[in-house]
């Protein structure tokens, strides 16, 4: 009678030979046809390899897109830990590309510095505008993308920090709704959960929706910077019942959204599109979210501003560099501006047609600590936004798997078994930690340059190295197309008192 492991080995035997077999008339993979069965180490290998690398092989400064520095910073701030480093920097200083603000030899004295930002109020002329009081807020990551105890996660850190979130594009869900927070209602290109079927505007709905007392505001997406000119992409694997109940979609198939809105297919068309929105919705604020390829589509926007005295009421201006669920990798890798340069020809632009006043520029595009935030404020932006900033305060690890529905953290998953590690409380109250931490090093970071407020940091404050030992002030580097820079400026932040 054979012993129990003699069975063991004979089926071992028998499944190498048949993995052998198989292995050998297998005609997809070249490497397992020429070296049956080992070659199939090498698949075995690729999977670990990114986990491996990133927990034991990878330096601090290694990883991409994030290193582990800046999302260390991020856990820590999320937890209400010691937030500082010691003995130093890492960055290396003399590196080309790096940003340095110039330290005021007599910094705002803490006791004499305000405590609270002055709000930006966007949409000051209109029914309803909308006061912001936070430099940081939650940009738009869709629900379906995200799932639902993420989204109740950032809804409820919102509101504890009172920063404002963006819906993205999959509509308004009820657990953007539980947590209390603003809201700003992001209308894409399919106009999920407000939609015809020729991806027209159901305006009957959209008014429902945007009626609602936490939406604050509208925002039209043309693009986001991962992947300007296509649309959106969930997934089949996330798309679960409620999902396709909430923005109206089959089940069964990925969900594409068209690369553009079907209503316009200009700066014209498009102001006369934000200004239909913005009546359905009652005078909310409402603004485009979009990525430069230039100047041209700027300038346009700025003479209408100045021709019509009208128009958006924000712009978010979403760097090439800004992350996504899903996207192509030629689109995220080689299309659009990045945040910085973007940023600064918004800025000029309209200050050149003598605008600047009518319009909030928000900057978003791989901004995560509060030194990234005080740098695009001086660029020329009134306000941030920040979406993976916050997915790391939520417990993400950077796995990399969004696309894919098994983020192993349930932050980026529709699986429910995932998910549950996911508790909505806790994460909420790290969110509301990160957002203020972000907030406060914004505040000290304006106070060390010897300001009151961070609407005061230009680049007159900042300068660039171009090569080692090589400093050269960002006011040389991007110069200012409008000779009363410092006028417009102040302007930025209407006196009117908002509801
Ligand atoms: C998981 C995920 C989902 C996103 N979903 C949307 C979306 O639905 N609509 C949108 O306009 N942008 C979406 N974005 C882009 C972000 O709103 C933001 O513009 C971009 O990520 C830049 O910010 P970040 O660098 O702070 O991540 C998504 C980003 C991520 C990471």
């Amino acid at each position: 009678m054979l012993p129990w492991w003699g069975w063991v080995l004979i089926g071992f035997g028998v499944w190498i030979i048949f993995t052998v077999i198989v292995d050998l008339t297998q005609r997809k993979h070249a490497i397992i046809r020429n070296f049956p069965l080992i070659g199939r180490l090498r698949y075995i290998f690729e999977g670990f390899g990114a986990p491996l690398r990133q927990y034991l092989f990878q330096g601090d400064l290694g990883e991409r897109p994030f290193t582990r520095l800046q999302r260390t910073w991020v856990y820590r701030t999320a937890k209400g830990m010691n937030d500082t480093i010691s003995f130093g920097t890492q960055i290396d200083q003399d590196a080309p590309g790096v940003i340095k603000f110039n330290p005021a030899p007599f910094p705002t004295l803490d006791l004499h510095a305000n405590n609270e930002m002055a709000p930006v109020i966007i949409g000051a002329e209109r029914k309803q505008p909308y006061k912001v009081s936070h430099i940081v807020n939650i940009s738009g990551m869709s629900f379906g993308a995200l799932s639902k105890n993420a989204v109740l996660a950032l809804s409820k850190g919102a509101k504890l920090s009172g920063c404002y979130m963006s819906t993205g594009e999959g509509s308004l869900s009820p657990y953007h709704l539980e947590g209390g927070g603003d809201i700003c209602y992001q209308l894409g290109p399919a106009k999920f959960g407000c939609r015809n079927p020729d991806h027209t505007l159901d305006k009957a709905k959209f008014k429902e929706l945007a009626a609602l007392p936490n939406v604050k505001m509208i925002e039209i997406k043309l693009a986001q910077g991962a992947k300007p000119g296509k649309g959106g992409v969930l997934p089949r694997e996330k798309v679960t019942t409620e999902i396709a109940r909430i923005r109206g979609i089959p089940m069964g198939e990925d969900c594409h959204s068209p690369n553009r809105h079907v209503e316009f297919s200009d700066v014209a068309g498009l102001m006369k599109f934000v200004n239909e929105v913005r009546d359905l919705a009652d005078g909310k604020p409402v603004g485009i979210k979009c990525v430069l390829g230039g100047e041209d589509f700027v300038r346009e926007i700025a003479r209408y501003l100045r021709d019509n005295n009208d128009g958006p009421d924000f712009m978010q201006i979403d760097g090439a560099e800004g992350g996504t669920g899903a996207a192509p990798m030629s689109f995220a890798d080689h299309i659009g501006i990045s945040l910085q340069e973007a940023l600064v020809i918004t800025d000029n632009m309209l200050r050149e047609y003598g605008v600047r006043d009518q319009i909030v520029i928000i900057g978003s595009g791989r901004i995560v600590t509060g030194a990234e935030a005080a740098i695009a404020l001086g660029l020329g932006a009134d306000l941030c936004l920040v979406a993976r900033g916050f997915m790391f305060a939520l417990g993400c690890i950077q796995a990399l798997q969004c696309n894919t529905n098994h983020c192993p953290t349930g932050v980026a998953t529709q699986s429910k078994w995932l998910m549950r590690g996911l508790d909505p409380t806790d994460k909420s109250a790290r969110v509301a930690n990160y957002a203020k931490a972000l907030h406060k090093d914004v505040m000290a970071i304006s106070r060390a340059l010897g300001l009151q407020d961070p609407s005061e940091i230009g680049r007159e404050h900042m300068s660039m190295i171009v090569e080692p030992g090589r400093r050269v002030a960002l006011t040389e580097i991007y110069p200012s197309s409008m000779k009363a820079f410092r006028e417009t400026r102040v302007l930025r932040r209407p006196a009117t008192p908002a509801a």
